[in-house]
C-alpha cells in the first residue's frame, strides 16, 4: 500500500471522527472541505459560506433547472438567480403580439421564457438579478422601427417615439416582474454595455451597432435610468453593467458616467461583469478597479463571473481554483475591512459544458462545477477552502494536486475518456451508439427496443455533417429485463444493399410483434423506407437473424387510400387480445393543411402478419406530424402521435403545443378516434435540445413506460448535428388510467429488479460505458441480423458499468472471464465508484482467440453494488463474466 492510501485512510479517519463532533487534528493537519468531499462526504454551501456578507449567485435557464441534479446543485449553493438569456429584450419582446396589439408606442411583452426561472427562485426564496433592459445586443431591430416591422430596410422610429417606447418597455416589464413574482427582483441591470472606449466618443459611449445610441441619441442611458426609477419598487437596486471594467480607458469613462447618474439619483450599482482571464488582470488591478468605483458611494455586484481557461489538467484547474480563491478573500477583505459595498458574487453558469465561453473549436473549463455535476477545486477556491494554495507558484500548486490525489482522480477517471452516462443516470438507454425512434416489444420476462440506427456521416474536414437519415440502413437492438442494465443485440442490417430487404434504400421507425403461429413464436419487425413505404421483417427470435419474406413493401403508394399521403411511413403495431392486428401509419402535412393533415392511416393485418386484410382508413388526428403509436388501455384503443411545428405558439384549440406526444382515443381499433390529451412535450423542454420526437407507450410489470429520443448525446459530444439517441421515463396515467403529461428525464426509470452476477452474462450487457465500444463477435453475423457482441476498450481507462448488482451475502470469490486480447492486459474490478481503489486487478495473458479462465478474487465480495470492469488499455475485449461463490462448485 503506497503513501497515497495511507493518506486516504487517514483522511477517512479524520472525516468520521470530525463528524462525530471528534476534534478533527489528526497529526498535524485537519481535514478539509474539499478532503472531505473526495473521501465522501458532502460539499458545503457556497451561499452558506458567503451569508451576512454578499450575495452568492448564477446564471441560469429554465433547461438548466429543469435538470434535477443542476437544480438541487443551485438550491444548495446559490441564493441569486439571473437568467442566462430570458430576460433579454429578445427573449421578451413579442412582436406577433406588438404588431397586433396596435400601439407603435407601446411592445407586447411575454414572460414565458423567463418564467420557469422567477418561479424557481419564488419557490426557494431566491432573489433575482434582472439582466438586463437596455442593451445594445440582443435586441431585435423590429424594436426600433416603425410598425414593428422586420424588415432590415424598415424606418427606424423618431427619437420621441423611442423614448416613449422605451419607457412603456420598463414600465410594463417592471409591473409585470413586481406583480407576478413580488419581492423577487432585487437588482435590475438597466442599461449594459453603454461604454466602448474604442469608438472615438468623447465621452466613451458605444456609437456603433448600437440602435439606441443611433435612435435616441448619447442620453439614453439617462432616460433608461429615469424610467427605472420611476417604475422600480423603492427596495430594488438599479445597475449599470459593463465588461473590462478594470481597464484603464474605461475606468475613465465609467467613473464619469455613474458619478453623474448616481448624483442624479437614478443609479445604485455597478455591475462589473468580470469574465476574467487566467492570468489578467492580476486581482491587484481588479481591487484597484473596483476601488476607484467604490469611491463613488455606489454598491457593487459582481455579475458574470468567469475565468476562462481551456487547460483541464488538474494543475491546471488548480491554476483556476487560486484565481477564484485569491478574488473572492480579495472581495471579502474588501467588505468586511475597507467597508466597500459589495452586494453580490455571481457565476456565469453552472457548468463547465454549459459555459458561453466555449465553442465549437474550443472547449472551456471556466466554472465551479463539471459536466458530471461533481465539485471541481474550482469551487473550493471559490469556498475560500485551505486544500487550495493561496499562491500563484506552479510547484505549491502541483503540490496541493499531488496532496489531494488529483492526479490519479484524473488518470482513473479517464482524462482520456469522455463519461457521457453516469450509472446514477439511467438515461439514454445506450451511449455506445446512437438510435431513435424507438419501439419497445415485450416478450417473456424482457422488454426489447427497436430503434432507427443513427450513424453518423462525416465531413472530410473531421466534422460530423448533420442527421439527413439519408444513409441509415440498420435497426438496433437493446434488451433488458430490469431497464437499467441493458443487452446490445447490435444492428439488424435491414435495408439497402447488405439489408433484409434490399429493395429498401433506408430502414426508419420500426415497430416489433410477435404472434404465436403454428405453435411457434413469430416475430415481426415493420420498418420504414424512408417516407415511401412500409416493408416487415420475419424471425424465430426477437433479436434474429431477419429476413424479408416479401421481397417488396408490406404498404406502397399502390396501396389503396396511400397514395397521397405525404410521408408513408413510421409504423405501429397492435396485436389485439382476439390475436388480430393492425398497423398504423402516415405522417406529413399537404399543402396549406396543418391543422387537419388527414395523413394517418390504419389497416387490419391479414393473420400471417404480413399481408393486408382490407384497405387502410384514414385517422384524421389534430395537427398531425408523424410518429404514430398504439396502445390498447383497458377496452381503449389509444392512437398516439407527434404533432407538428405549426401549432400557434398560443396553443392548438385542444391545449397542446408544436412537436409533442399527444393521443386519440377510440372503443374501435379502426377508429373513429377523438382526441384524449397530452403525453409528453418536446424535447427542448427537457433537456434543451429540439427537433423532432417519436415515442413508445407499453406496459411492463404492471407499470406503463415510454420511451422517447433525444439528441443529448450528439449535443454533450459538442456536435450538435442531430444523432438521437433513446430514454425511457415513467408514464403518468389520469384517473381513467389513460395517459397523462409525462416527464423526460436524465434519471430514468427505477431498476426494476437486481442484477445476478452468478450467471454468464454477456459483456455488452451494462448501464453505461466510457473509453469502450460493443462490437460483433464474428463479423459474418452482420448480414445474418444482430449477433453477439462483445466490448472491445478504445482508450486506457475505458470501462463498462453494470448497476445494482447483488452478490448476496455468501459473496462471491472467483470471476470467470472470456476475452480476447493481441497483448497481455489488465482488467480492474471496481464497486459503486469509479474513483474507488479496485477490489481486483486481474492480469490476463494474451490471447489472439476468445480463452475463458476463472480467476480467485482477493477478497469475497458481498452485497449490493454497481459493477465496473476497467481496461488499462485500448483493444482488449471482454466476451462475457460470470461470478462464482465459495459454496459454488466451480
Ligand atoms: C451571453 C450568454 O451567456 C450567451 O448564452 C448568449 O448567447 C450571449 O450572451 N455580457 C452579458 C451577458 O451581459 O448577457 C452575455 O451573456 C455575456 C456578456
Amino acid at each position: 500500500m503506497g503513501l497515497k492510501h495511507r493518506n486516504r485512510w487517514a483522511l477517512l479517519l479524520a472525516l468520521m471522527m470530525a463528524l462525530m463532533g471528534v476534534n478533527a487534528a489528526v497529526g498535524e493537519e485537519s481535514v478539509t472541505a474539499y478532503e472531505a468531499y473526495l473521501a465522501g462526504g458532502e460539499a458545503p454551501s457556497l451561499a452558506q459560506r458567503y451569508e451576512g456578507l454578499f450575495t452568492i449567485g448564477v446564471a441560469t435557464s429554465p433547461e438548466v433547472l429543469r435538470d434535477e441534479r443542476a437544480a438541487a446543485l443551485i438550491a444548495a449553493n446559490f441564493n441569486s438567480l439571473t437568467c442566462e438569456n430570458q430576460m433579454k429584450a429578445d427573449a421578451v419582446l413579442d412582436r406577433s403580439a406588438s404588431v397586433r396589439g396596435g400601439d407603435n408606442t407601446r411592445a407586447k411583452l411575454n414572460f414565458s421564457k423567463a418564467g420557469p426561472v422567477l418561479s424557481f427562485a419564488q419557490e426557494h426564496g431566491m432573489k433575482v438579478r434582472a439582466h438586463t433592459l437596455v442593451w445594445h445586443s440582443q435586441t431585435p431591430r423590429w424594436f426600433f422601427a416603425e410598425n414593428w416591422s422586420n424588415l432590415p430596410s424598415a424606418p427606424l422610429v423618431d427619437r420621441a417615439t423611442m423614448l416613449q417606447r422605451m419607457e412603456n418597455y420598463i414600465r410594463d416589464e417592471m409591473e409585470y416582474v413586481n406583480s407576478h413574482y413580488p419581492g423577487v427582483v432585487y437588482a435590475w441591470d438597466v442599461v449594459n454595455e453603454a461604454i466602448d472606449p474604442g469608438m472615438g466618443h468623447p465621452n466613451g459611449l458605444r456609437t456603433e451597432g448600437n440602435l439606441w445610441y443611433d435612435v435616441i441619441g448619447e442620453d439614453y442611458v439617462e432616460w433608461a435610468f429615469t424610467f427605472a426609477r420611476m417604475y422600480a419598487q423603492p427596495d430594488q437596486k438599479l445597475f449599470y453593467n459593463d465588461y473590462n471594467c478594470t481597464q484603464f480607458m474605461k475606468i475613465g469613462y465609467l467613473s464619469t458616467l455613474l458619478r453623474t447618474l448616481h448624483d442624479k439619483g437614478v443609479l445604485d450599482g455597478l455591475g462589473m461583469q468580470s469574465h476574467l482571464g487566467i492570468d489578467s488582470p492580476t486581482v491587484s488591478e481588479y481591487e484597484n478597479a473596483l476601488t476607484q468605483y467604490a469611491r463613488i458611494g455606489i454598491t457593487i455586484h459582481v455579475t458574470e463571473l468567469d475565468i476562462g481557461t481551456a487547460d483541464n489538467t488538474p494543475l491546471g484547474q488548480m491554476k483556476l481554483a487560486y484565481r477564484y480563491r485569491s478574488l473572492l478573500a480579495r472581495l471579502e477583505m474588501l467588505k468586511t475591512r475597507g467597508g466597500y459595498d459589495i452586494g453580490n458574487v455571481t457565476v456565469w453558469g453552472l457548468r463547465d459544458d454549459q459555459s458561453w465561453l466555449n465553442s465549437p473549436a474550443e472547449k472551456k473549463y471556466p466554472l465551479l462545477f463539471d459536466k458530471d455535476y461533481r465539485c471541481k477545486p474550482a469551487f473550493f477556491g471559490a469556498l475560500q477552502d485551505a486544500s487550495i494554495p493561496l499562491t500563484s507558484n506552479e510547484a505549491k500548486l502541483q503540490e496541493a494536486v499531488e496532496k489531494l490525489g488529483l492526479d490519479k482522480l484524473n488518470g482513473q477517471e479517464g482524462a482520456s475518456v469522455n463519461v457521457y452516462k453516469t450509472l446514477n443516470q439511467h438515461n439514454p438507454v445506450m451511449v455506445q451508439r446512437f438510435g431513435a425512434d424507438p419501439w419497445a416489444m415485450v416478450y417473456g420476462d424482457r422488454v426489447y427496443l427497436y430503434m432507427t440506427g443513427d450513424e453518423p456521416v462525416m465531413g472530410i474536414d473531421g466534422v460530423p455533417r448533420t442527421n439527413d437519415y439519408s444513409n441509415i440502413t440498420t435497426l438496433r437492438v437493446l434488451s433488458s429485463d430490469d431497464l437499467v442494465n441493458w443487452q446490445d443485440h447490435g444492428s439488424v442490417a435491414a435495408a439497402g444493399k447488405n439489408g433484409a430487404a434490399k429493395w429498401a434504400a433506408n430502414s426508419w421507425a420500426p415497430c416489433a410483434a410477435w404472434k404465436t403461429i403454428d405453435g411457434k413464436d413469430k416475430f415481426f419487425l415493420y420498418f420504414a423506407n424512408s417516407g415511401g413505404g412500409i416493408g416487415v421483417l420475419t424471425a424465430d427470435s426477437p433479436t434474429g437473424p431477419f429476413t424479408d419474406p416479401l421481397g417488396k413493401a408490406l404498404v406502397s403508394r399502390a396501396t389503396p387510400t396511400c397514395a397521397l399521403v405525404t410521408w408513408l411511413f413510421d409504423p405501429a403495431v397492435l396485436v389485439d387480445d382476439d390475436g388480430s392486428a393492425y398497423l398504423y401509419f402516415g405522417g406529413g402535412i399537404p399543402n396549406g393543411k396543418a391543422e387537419d393533415p388527414g395523413t394517418a392511416r390504419v389497416v387490419k393485418l391479414g393473420s400471417d402478419m404480413i399481408s393486408l386484410d382490407g384497405d387502410p382508413v384514414a385517422i384524421n388526428p389534430p395537427w398531425l406530424f408523424e410518429d404514430s403509436g398504439i396502445n390498447k388501455i383497458g377496452d381503449t384503443y389509444v392512437y398516439s402521435y407527434c404533432s407538428n411545428f405549426n401549432v400557434p405558439s398560443s396553443g392548438s384549440a385542444q391545449g397542446f403545443q408544436s412537436g409533442e406526444i399527444v393521443y386519440m382515443t377510440s372503443d374501435s381499433p379502426m377508429g373513429p378516434f377523438a382526441y384524449g390529451g397530452r403525453v409528453l412535450q418536446n424535447p427542448s423542454v427537457y433537456f434543451g435540445v429540439g427537433g423532432n420526437n417519436h415515442h413508445c407507450m407499453f406496459e411492463f410489470k404492471g407499470q406503463y413506460y415510454i420511451t422517447y429520443h433525444a439528441a443529448t448525446v450528439d449535443k454533450a459530444m459538442g456536435w450538435g448535428a442531430g444523432y438521437r439517441s433513446t430514454f425511457i421515463d415513467v408514464l403518468n396515467l389520469n384517473e381513467q388510467g389513460l395517459p397523462a403529461l409525462s416527464k423526460g428525464t436524465y434519471e430514468g426509470v427505477e431498476q426494476l429488479k437486481a442484477f445476478d452476477p452468478y450467471q454468464t452474462v454477456p459483456a455488452a450487457t451494462l448501464a453505461s460505458l466510457a473509453g469502450a465500444e460493443t462490437a460483433l463477435v464474428n463479423e459474418a453475423d452482420k448480414t445474418a441480423g444482430t449477433g453477439d457482441m462483445l466490448v472491445r476498450s478504445t482508450a486506457p481507462g475505458g470501462w463498462i458499468g453494470i448497476a445494482g448488482v447483488d452478490f448476496s451475502q455468501d459473496g462471491a470469490s472467483g470471476l470467470k472471464l472470456t476475452w480476447i486480447s493481441e497483448e497481455s492486459a489488465k482488467i480492474e474490478i471496481l464497486l459503486d465508484s469509479l474513483e474507488s481503489d479496485p477490489i481486483a486487478a486481474i492480469d490476463l495473458p494474451a490471447a489472439g482467440e476468445a480463452r475463458s479462465e476463472l480467476f480467485a478474487l482477493p477478497e469475497t465480495v458481498t452485497g449490493t453494488h454497481d459493477l465496473y470492469f476497467r481496461f488499462t488499455q485500448p483493444n482488449v475485449s471482454l466476451l462475457s463474466w460470470q461470478f462464482f461463490s465459495p459454496l459454488q462448485g466451480q
